[in-house]
């Protein structure tokens, strides 16, 4: 095994999410450093809570699970309950978790970790609205050149929104977090929706986890059926898009995916369209490429990944 890849997940658990976090928990390639939890799908003592019984389904209590930001920078906080169902983790009944969560705050853990590794050893992994992220880079405008890249879920632009016709929901949440992201000069790699919807829990797909009979496959079946059914009404389509896992995949088969560097500025002034992330993709402006933006991906090949990973579970 090569060198291991140390990263941070910063996260609004949420299904996707808990899919996301066990295939980077089954994948020893990587070195989970934290999770740190933030408000979004729902609000934040469900968020961390939720990322503890993830740690736990997967067998790794040792993971230390951080508490961030419980809103947004500037505007009040909107959450997805219709979405995640209250708990935020409808589908499986987990049990409550033992593990404790961590004292210091998410930012000062994102901070600290940055500060004392190398500069381009740690990767932000996002899986939620950026508020946290946002938080460190104007707290400590010092880790910026230390972070070797950002690879986020979030945003949209031929795809439009999922929130409002323009806005895509984590960037929805924060614009004025995922503004300063955006303009932060951190190399970002960016998963929005016109390439998240392509890849869909259809049946058989959601069969592939269940058949593998552990509890982590039942479970995560039991979490896909339950997340899936909003966007299955909501686009007359079989399966969901399964967002938050394309973040950890690229970390592990970067192949799978493909896009192109573009600008990619943030509306945080309109409210008609507030969150709208603006994908210069024909380079129709001299704006600085800021973002690696990913439209395509090998679908058949990801939910392989998906299913061969939380199968070691
Ligand atoms: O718009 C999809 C994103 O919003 C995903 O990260 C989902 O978990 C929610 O946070
Ligand atoms: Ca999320």
């Amino acid at each position: 095994m090569g060198k291991t890849r140390k990263i941070v997940i910063d996260t609004d658990p949420g299904q996707d999410d808990a899919v996301a976090i066990l295939l980077a928990l089954a994948s020893p390639e990587l070195d989970v450093l934290g999770i740190t939890a933030v408000a979004g799908n729902v609000p934040l003592p469900l968020t961390e809570l939720n990322a503890r019984k993830i740690c736990e389904l997967a067998g790794r209590p040792d993971i230390r699970v951080f508490a961030g930001a419980s809103r947004p920078m500037v505007r009040d906080l909107v959450t997805a309950e219709h979405v995640h169902g209250k708990t935020g983790l409808d589908g499986p009944d987990l049990p409550e978790p033992e593990m404790m969560l961590m004292g210091e705050h998410a930012v000062d853990f994102i901070i600290d970790t940055l500060m004392k590794h190398d500069e381009g050893e740690v990767t932000l992994c996002t899986l939620g609205p950026l508020t946290n992220v946002a938080l460190a880079l104007v707290r400590e405008p010092k880790i910026a050149p230390r972070v070797r890249e950002i690879v986020m879920m979030g945003g949209g632009f031929f795809e439009g929104g999922n929130v409002t016709p323009t806005a895509e929901f984590n960037i929805y949440v924060d614009p004025h977090a995922a503004d300063v992201v955006f303009r932060s000069g951190v190399p970002i790699v960016m998963m929005p929706l016109d390439v998240t919807h392509k890849a869909l829990t259809t049946a058989d797909r959601i069969a592939g986890f269940r058949n593998l009979g552990t509890r982590v496959a039942l479970a995560t079946a039991k979490m896909l059926e339950y997340f899936e059914r909003f966007d299955e009404e909501k686009y007359g389509i079989d399966g969901g898009p399964l967002h938050d896992p394309c973040v950890i995949a690229y970390l592990l088969e970067p192949h799978l995916f493909s896009g192109r560097e573009c600008n990619v500025s943030v509306e945080t002034a309109s409210e008609l369209t507030m969150g709208m992330t603006v994908i210069d993709w024909w380079r129709v402006t001299e704006k600085p490429k800021n973002a690696l933006v990913m439209r395509e991906i090998d679908h058949d090949r990801f939910f392989e990944l998906l299913v061969e990973r939380i199968a070691a579970l």
